[in-house]
């Protein structure tokens, strides 16, 4: 066993160093993850079916009642995607996931409704002046750096119309002084990290400063191979959002606590929604 590279990974990393390995285009683990996202007993991954339909309700209450061309970035299996067709938007869906892509194509096929799925990275996303709404939905603005926030935003401000909106959800502050994740182990012949036997090592760091949480997993297998996966969480206030939104060109932001019931993961009102608007 590499102990001295395990010793070492146990220290504090630089802010915003990555992993050595990506959960959600793994194959095994994204298989996994497709598992999560559907199922109706855990918010992990995706939230529960009764919690999509609330906040598909909330987004739609924020427009006029007209077609919209709609944009859902990081779509995971088309949960959201299908629920905006179903009420005749035009959606697209994209994702890097091909696995939940897979699922999603195969879902809206099944149920005749007409969805755009993309495989791509959202940080790369081209469009011009193209869509009504661009939604960003399970908390993945938190965990973005500050580089990728500016790129997202730039990207996602140039491919809405004028007085289009982008839609997306964060923690605040409320989760992170609730939950101090302890450190835990698990050792197994196969599991959610690997189909073979591993050992897998989590702990959490806070960087107080930055308002950021990192959790980090490092996952032995039994030939010493060494994955190290990283999720940077940061948490924002009203006064953040503001600051970070009208530096890249949005304006007339709306937030709300309002949106979704608490779960096992956090309290309804740890998790802020939020409204930008382009001018
Ligand atoms: C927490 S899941 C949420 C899925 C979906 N929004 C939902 O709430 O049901 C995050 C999704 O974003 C995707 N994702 C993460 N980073 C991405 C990126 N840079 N480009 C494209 N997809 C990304 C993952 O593959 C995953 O499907």
């Amino acid at each position: 066993m590499h102990i001295d590279r395990i010793i070492d990974l146990a220290q504090k990393p630089e802010i915003y160093s990555p992993g050595t390995s990506q959960m959600w285009t793994d194959e095994h683990v994204s298989s996994q993850l497709l598992a999560t996202h559907l199922s109706q007993h855990t918010d992990l991954a995706s939230r529960k079916e009764t919690t999509i339909r609330k906040t598909v309700d909330w987004i739609l209450s924020k427009s006029s009642g007209e077609k919209l061309d709609i944009l859902d970035l990081g779509c995971g299996p088309g949960l959201y995607t299908e629920k905006l067709a179903e009420n005749g938007h035009e959606v697209t869906g994209m994702d890097f996931s091909a696995n939940s892509i897979r699922h999603a194509r195969k879902s809206a096929d099944d149920k005749h409704l007409n969805i755009n799925y993309i495989i791509q990275d959202y940080l790369q996303l081209e469009a011009d002046n193209r869509y009504d709404v661009i939604l960003l939905i399970f908390m993945d603005f938190c965990v973005l750096n500050p580089n990728q926030h500016r790129l997202l935003l730039k990207n996602t401000h140039r491919a809405l119309k004028p007085g289009g909106k982008f839609i997306f959800d964060v923690l605040n502050h409320g989760a992170f002084n609730r939950q101090m994740p302890v450190g835990t182990w698990e050792a197994t012949a196969s599991g959610f990290w690997k189909n073979e036997p591993y050992v897998a090592l989590s702990t959490a760091f806070d960087y107080g400063a930055e308002k950021v949480r990192l959790s980090q997993h490092i996952i032995i297998d039994s030939d010493d191979d060494i994955d190290v996966y990283r999720f940077w969480h940061s948490h924002y206030s009203h006064d953040d959002l503001d600051a970070i939104l009208t530096e890249n060109g949005f304006h007339s932001m709306e937030y709300s606590e309002e949106v979704i019931p608490g779960c096992e993961l956090y309290d309804s009102r740890d998790v802020t929604f939020v409204i930008g608007t382009k001018k």
